[in-house]
């Protein structure tokens, strides 16, 4: 994937659109393989992003929370799950600013360690998406 960072740095720039997970943000024990997948992910679109900013390459990490797809199809549908159109939006916005990372739903920007909204006065609403992930399971995306 490096040499997909390479080829649009040659033709002056691009956009590179990849779907990690909020599951790379934290282990969970019903999906940490999944999550320690997303979290690999997640750090290597973070470097990619940092390797090929002076050629013109954005990269955006998409993080979903649960979105209702086929993936998703027959788990139980937990609070704040996402539409598909709602984060299709979300990314396309997202890519336009050149968004390096983006959560959808954005409640789950809260996760983000790094994040400003992360900081001050978001630790209720990341206590509570914790306390939903332990009552739903799996259902984190
Ligand atoms: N849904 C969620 O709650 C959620 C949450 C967090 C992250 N994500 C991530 O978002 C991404 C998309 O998930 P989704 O929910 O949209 O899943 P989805 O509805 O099952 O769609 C998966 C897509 O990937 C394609 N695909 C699967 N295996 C492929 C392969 N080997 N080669 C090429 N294409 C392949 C499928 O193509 P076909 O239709 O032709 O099979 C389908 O278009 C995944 O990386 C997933 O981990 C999803």
């Amino acid at each position: 994937m490096p040499a997909g960072g390479r080829a649009p740095g040659r033709r002056g720039g691009g956009t590179i659109c990849a779907f990690s997970s909020v599951a790379g943000d934290r282990a969970r024990r019903s999906n940490y393989l999944y999550g320690a997948s997303k979290a690999g992910l997640s750090a290597f679109l973070e470097g990619l992003h940092l390797a090929y900013a002076d050629r013109g390459v954005r990269v955006v990490c998409v993080r979903p929370g649960f979105v209702k797809t086929a993936m998703t199809a027959g788990l139980p549908v937990p609070p704040f799950a996402g539409e598909p159109e709602a984060v299709a939006s979300r990314v396309l916005r997202a890519m336009d600013r050149g968004a390096p990372v983006v959560y959808a739903p954005p409640i789950w920007r809260c996760h983000h360690a790094r994040h400003p909204d992360a900081s001050a006065g978001r630790h209720a609403a990341r206590a509570l998406l914790n306390a939903i992930a332990r009552a739903h399971p799996g259902a984190s995306g």
